[in-house]
C-alpha cells in the first residue's frame, strides 16, 4: 500500500472493493455531493466546445472568468481583487499542491484537525510538519500558545471554514495569525474552499482581507456549484508577483484549465442562485444528521459552514474500531479522525447525501454501535 494514501482514501477504496463483491455501500468519506449539476452550467460547456473553444488556452483563465471571480470575491469579501490577482487551476487539489512546490520550502505548520491531503502533499514534496492542535473541548479554535508555533514555520496552512469540522475562525484568531507570518516574511496558504458555504453565525473573514502579500487564498467550483467532476478552482491573491509567478508553473505543468470547462464556470458564476440552492441543501442535511448523532450519543460543536459532520463517538466506542465495523457490518464508509491529525476518537460524515440515504445511514450507523456495547 502507498503510505502517502490518507486514511479516507483507504476507507473508499476497500468500500469500493466491497461494492465490486455486492454489497450496497453507502458512501459518506469523501466530499462529493449528491447533488447534480445544474443544466445551464452543462449546456453552456457543450455550447462552448461546439463553438470551437477545445484547444490551448488561457493558462491564467479565460479574462472574462478572472473578472467574474474577482467581482464575485470582492462582492462577499472585503477586498479589491482584479483579474490579476487571480489564476485558474483544476481543482482546488492541484492548487495546493503546486503552491507548495512553488513556495518550495521546508516546513509546514497545519492548524489541527486538517483535510488528510495536507499531510500527503507535504509527504509527496518532503515538507517537514509542524503539527498545530486544535481541541474539540476549546471549539476547535487554536490557542494562543498553539498559533505562536507558527512562527517556527515557512507555511502556515490551514483550511477555514474547517475541513472536517466546519468551524470558522473568529477575526481575532485571523488576526493572530497574520501578525506571526508578517512577523518573519512567512507564507500563509489559506484554503478558504467553503467560504460561501456558511450558515452559522460567525462572520468569515478572509486572509486577503488583509495587507499582506505573502498569502495565497485557495477556491474551487466543486462543493458551492456541485461541479466535483468538473475539475476546477482558482487561487487568489493580493500579490500579482505570486499570481504571475503561479500562472507561469501553472501552463509549464498543466497547460490551464480546458477553455470549455472555463466557460461552464463563468456560467456558474453568472447564475448565483444556484449556490444559494446547494448551500440551503447542505445545511439542512447537516442539521439533519447532527441531531440524529447526537441522539446516537456522538458528541460535536455544532458546524458552522461546509459539508461535513466532525463529532467524537459515543462514550465507550473506540473510533478506529468503528470505522472498521460500520464499513464491514453497517456498510457505511466514513473518515476516520485519524486521518485529520491525531484524534482517533473522532469520525469524519460528509452530510451532503440526499434524505432518504441519510436515513439509512442513521439505521445502519445504530445498529453497528448496538452490535459493538
Ligand atoms: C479543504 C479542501 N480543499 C481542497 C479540496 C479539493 O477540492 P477540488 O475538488 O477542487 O480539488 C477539498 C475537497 O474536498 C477540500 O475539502
Amino acid at each position: 500500500m502507498d503510505s502517502n494514501e490518507p486514511p479516507h482514501y483507504r476507507i473508499s477504496r476497500i468500500a469500493r472493493e466491497l461494492e465490486a463483491k455486492g454489497l450496497d455501500i453507502i458512501h459518506m468519506e469523501i466530499g462529493d455531493p449528491e447533488l447534480d449539476t445544474d443544466k445551464r452550467i452543462i449546456d453552456a460547456m457543450y455550447r462552448a466546445a461546439l463553438e470551437g473553444y477545445t484547444h490551448y488556452g488561457f493558462s491564467q483563465g479565460l479574462p472574462e472568468l478572472r473578472d467574474a471571480i474577482a467581482e464575485y470575491l470582492n462582492s462577499k469579501l472585503d477586498t479589491d481583487l482584479d483579474r490579476d490577482n487571480i489564476c485558474l487551476t483544476p481543482g482546488g487539489k492541484v492548487a495546493i499542491y503546486l503552491t507548495l512546490r512553488l513556495l518550495n520550502k521546508k516546513r509546514i505548520g497545519v492548524l489541527e484537525p486538517i483535510w488528510g491531503l495536507y499531510h500527503s502533499f507535504s509527504k509527496v514534496i518532503d515538507l517537514e510538519v509542524v503539527s498545530i492542535r486544535s481541541e474539540f473541548e476549546n471549539r476547535w479554535i487554536p490557542t494562543d500558545e498553539e498559533i505562536r508555533k507558527f512562527g517556527e514555520t515557512d507555511i502556515i496552512s490551514l483550511v477555514n471554514p474547517s475541513n472536517p469540522t466546519g468551524t470558522i475562525l473568529p477575526k481575532e484568531t485571523i488576526d493572530k495569525i497574520v501578525e506571526i507570518a508578517s512577523e518573519k516574511g512567512g507564507y500563509i496558504v489559506a484554503d478558504e474552499l467553503y467560504f460561501d458555504l456558511t450558515y452559522g453565525k460567525t462572520r468569515f473573514t478572509s486572509f486577503l482581507e488583509y495587507d499582506y502579500d505573502n498569502t495565497i487564498s485557495i477556491f474551487s467550483f466543486s462543493k458551492n456549484f456541485a461541479m466535483t467532476g468538473f475539475r476546477v478552482g482558482f487561487i487568489a491573491s493580493t500579490s500579482k508577483d505570486l499570481i504571475t509567478r503561479f500562472a507561469r508553473y501553472m501552463r509549464l505543468v498543466l497547460g490551464g484549465v480546458p477553455p470549455f470547462i472555463q466557460f461552464a464556470a463563468l456560467e456558474a458564476l453568472n447564475n448565483k442562485d444556484i449556490i444559494e440552492r446547494n448551500r440551503k441543501f447542505y445545511k439542512e442535511q447537516t442539521r439533519y444528521l447532527m441531531n440524529e448523532l447526537k441522539k446516537l450519543g456522538f458528541r460535536m460543536v455544532e458546524p458552522e459552514a461546509g459539508i461535513y459532520l466532525f463529532p467524537k463517538v459515543p462514550e465507550g466506542i473506540d473510533g478506529i474500531e468503528f470505522v472498521e465495523k460500520l464499513l464491514t457490518l453497517g456498510r457505511v464508509a466514513v473518515s476516520p479522525g485519524t486521518g485529520f491529525g491525531d484524534y482517533p476518537d473522532f469520525v469524519r460524515f460528509t452530510t451532503a447525501l440526499k434524505k432518504e440515504k441519510l436515513e439509512e445511514a442513521v439505521k445502519r450507523i445504530r445498529h453497528t454501535l448496538e452490535e459493538m456495547v
